[in-house]
């Protein structure tokens, strides 16, 4: 497994003197996370889960994908943030947006991560007249979209397949021991998968949150694990390695007022690998009034709609552009007798070859814009790239969220649109504050 982080379009930015200059502090952020004495320190299970995961369950995962590919057409994942898009992230990483329209594939659906009564609906159409199971996945089994969407899902299952068949088909991930949904799954008797305590959502991608989908899609999970231990294995020691440097290159540009990382990809199969990363480092970074703002794009297809802002707008982004060397299904351009596209000048040509140099051309062209790019290289697309990029940005996300002194762990933040929900729903409990919101707005 590789990892090239190619500094060439950081150089006008970012000096070999800066980065020696924040070593000592990324060396404190290292020692916080391997030491485990930083704040948010009962939250680093995910940094030796690659290694020390509970095989048995491990299996049980395996056994229980297997079940839902042998005697199920869909698999319908419930579950919203850490406890969806890490998931999504892998299947589409491996297979394309396109995954549910594979044939001889197990589809997967996710609901749970909005409240738009269409998508629900959609989602209940799809099912129909399918044999399908329930993932349901909350750590605290209490949050709103998730909890609503299963109540729904619940009631289809039980007219679709029988009261008694509710503990054959619901499959349940979440807290070992505390929590609504845990205590329902022990009274009813569902099959449960553990999210561990030392683990955080956004974080949970390698337990069974992000595993049992993974496995239903046909993704091999041994090698998504291995590829993981092999960046535990890359990224254990304090020297600037990548993801070390990776980490302290973010903050010497959020210092130069580079405020806003955009992830990138030239493969639209990274579009939700975007959006777990905007999740990681989001929730992780942005607090106490600091923190990057992460964004996503995919090029070219962005270039058309982002580009120009990039190029030429507010000098606050900079981009992580996250690529792999080898394409597995190429298409070489053909000449033309009459030419009459003008494209013969790439006849013969690979079109990975032409996005490869679509992606240099942007990258010099953004550098020279003002637009600092971190190019990060892997060597291809496969489960023991996705288990190594997952682990290398957890990893990063933690140092990087110490360097700039916050808790990478926590997300006090999130909790405040939730109680002005629950207030304006009329939730018991929620009194004052309804009333509070009501004279205000
Ligand atoms: O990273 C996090 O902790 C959050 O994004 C959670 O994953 C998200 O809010 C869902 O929480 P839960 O799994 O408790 O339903």
């Amino acid at each position: 497994m590789h990892l090239k982080l190619n500094d060439e379009f950081l150089k006008p930015f970012v000096s070999l003197e800066e980065l020696d200059g924040i070593e000592p502090e990324v060396k404190r952020a290292f020692s916080y996370v391997e030491n485990e004495n930083g704040p948010g320190n009962d939250f680093l299970g995910w940094k030796t889960l690659p290694l020390d995961y509970d095989k048995e369950e491990f299996d049980r995962i395996k056994k229980c994908a297997d079940k839902i590919k042998q005697t199920g057409d869909v698999l319908v994942v419930v579950g919203i943030g850490g406890s969806y898009l890490g998931a999504r992230a892998a299947i589409e990483f491996l297979y394309s947006q396109n995954y549910n329209a594979l044939k001889d594939k197990t589809k997967v659906y996710f609901a749970g991560n909005t409240l738009s009564p269409e998508s629900l609906n959609e989602i209940l159409q799809l099912i129909d007249g399918k044999s399908w199971y329930l993932n349901i996945i909350s750590k605290s089994g209490t949050t709103t979209e998730p909890s609503i969407a299963f109540r729904v899902l619940i009631e289809k299952l039980e007219k679709d397949f029988g009261k008694e068949a509710l503990s054959e088909r619901i499959i349940a991930t979440t807290d070992k021991s505390r929590g609504a949904l845990k205590q329902l799954c022990d009274e009813k008797g569902y099959e449960t998968f553990v999210i561990p305590d030392n683990v955080g959502g956004r974080y949970s991608v390698l337990t069974a949150v992000g595993l049992l989908p993974m496995a239903v899609a046909g993704i091999d999970i041994d090698k998504v694990m291995s590829g993981a231990a092999q960046a535990v294995a890359d990224f254990s020691d304090d020297s600037m390695n990548a993801c070390n440097k990776y980490a302290a290159i973010r903050n010497l540009l959020y210092r130069k007022d580079k405020t806003v990382e955009l992830f990138v990809s030239y493969e639209p199969s990274c579009l939700m690998l975007n959006e777990w990363l905007k999740q990681l480092f989001g929730e992780s970074e942005g607090k106490d009034e600091k923190g990057i703002f992460p964004a996503g794009a995919i090029f070219s297809t962005d270039l058309h709609s982002l580009g120009q802002y990039i190029q030429e707008g507010k000098k606050q982004i900079f981009e992580t552009v996250i690529s792999y060397k080898t394409v597995d299904n190429d298409i070489i351009i053909k000449e033309t007798e009459d030419n009459s596209d003008g494209l013969n000048f790439l006849a013969d040509k690979k079109l990975s070859e032409i996005n490869d140099i679509a992606k240099r051309a942007t990258s010099i062209a953004h550098c020279n814009g003002g637009v600092p790019v971190i190019e990060l290289e892997f060597e291809k697309r496969d489960e023991a790239t996705l288990g190594y990029l997952f682990y290398f940005f957890e990893r990063a996300c933690g140092i990087s969220a110490y360097i700039s002194g916050v808790n990478p762990f926590n997300q006090p933040g999130v909790e405040s649109y939730k109680k002005n929900m629950f207030a304006l729903l009329g939730k018991e409990g929620f009194e004052e504050l309804k009333e509070k919101l009501e004279k205000e707005f």
